[in-house]
């Protein structure tokens, strides 16, 4: 996958650039920094986003150079959604809940990956490849290049670098998982920074939620004589919202939170990272 991906973004500029758009309705595009119409500063980021599910529908659409572009992709693919639902399984064993429930819960889930491409930066203390954010969607599987570092995660407050462990992925917590557990799951805040002398290449896929499956946590997770932490959302809604901002913004989950509930306060985390 790492051989393959390397191979995409050694291509030469006018070849990938047929691939290029800015639009983030689009299934499949070459693109760069994050929301380039949305945001004020630019990130040192390209990346290719694909849909991945059901792959008979978003194959073709892929690109067919390098040519075994469409195999080797596919095939991660497959193997990388199955990890991701017994993923899901296991959190809810850990919540108390039926295993199957998460994975029921969120439908047929969607999948997509970005193939992100963090070229070396003359100057990387002045940007990122990609700044603080969370992941939208239910959970992540990240892949990362071995040789160059480049992902932190803010833990207590301070952002700890995540070193790349040779057959191992990094498992994020998106939002929707945050909200499904009503809180007891944390979608993690993450960033990746650029260097100045080699390129770094990482992988994400993201498992998403199918578009009408509703965003309720279920009863058992909810203290009694109170309400969720966020109200009910169908995941659509909640892409809409995501893609209609900008990274630097309040945490998008903010904008879900059920304002009948006594414990919902401001989440420190995101005034963390407005100072930051
Ligand atoms: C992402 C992401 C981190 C990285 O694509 O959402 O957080 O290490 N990537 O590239
Ligand atoms: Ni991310």
């Amino acid at each position: 996958m790492l051989r393959v991906a390397t191979e995409f973004f050694s291509l030469p500029v006018e070849e990938k650039l047929k691939l290029y758009s800015d639009d983030p309705s689009k299934t499949m595009r070459l693109s760069t920094s994050f929301n380039v119409n949305k945001e004020k500063v630019h990130n040192w980021r390209d990346y290719l986003r694909l849909h991945c599910y059901p792959l008979e529908k978003y194959v073709p659409e892929w690109p067919s150079n390098p040519s075994s572009f469409k195999d080797v992709v596919s095939n991660y693919s497959k193997e990388v959604r199955a990890l991701g639902y017994r993923i899901e399984e296991l959190i809810s064993e850990s919540l108390g809940l039926e295993s199957p429930r998460m994975p029921r819960v969120l439908g047929d889930q969607g999948q997509h990956m970005a193939v992100n491409f963090y070229p070396p930066c003359p100057e990387p203390e002045l940007t990122y490849g990609l700044p603080g954010h969370t992941d939208p969607n239910a959970l992540t599987i990240l892949l990362q290049d071995l040789q160059v570092a480049g992902l932190q995660v803010l833990k207590d407050g301070k952002w700890l670098a995540i070193q790349p462990i040779p057959d191992a992925f990094v498992i994020n917590i998106g939002d929707q998982l945050q909200a499904l557990s009503n809180g007891k799951y944390r979608s993690v805040w993450h960033r990746a920074v650029v260097n100045a002398d080699k390129p770094r290449m990482s992988i994400a896929s993201f498992l998403c939620p199918s578009d009408d499956a509703l965003i309720s946590p279920p009863e058992s997770l909810v203290e009694e004589g109170s309400v969720a932490v966020y109200r009910d959302f169908t995941y659509a809604e909640y892409y809409k919202k995501f893609w209609s901002r900008n990274l630097d913004q309040e945490h998008c989950l903010e904008l879900f939170k059920n304002s009948r509930n006594p414990a919902a306060g401001s989440d420190t985390s995101s005034s963390i990272l407005k100072t930051s």
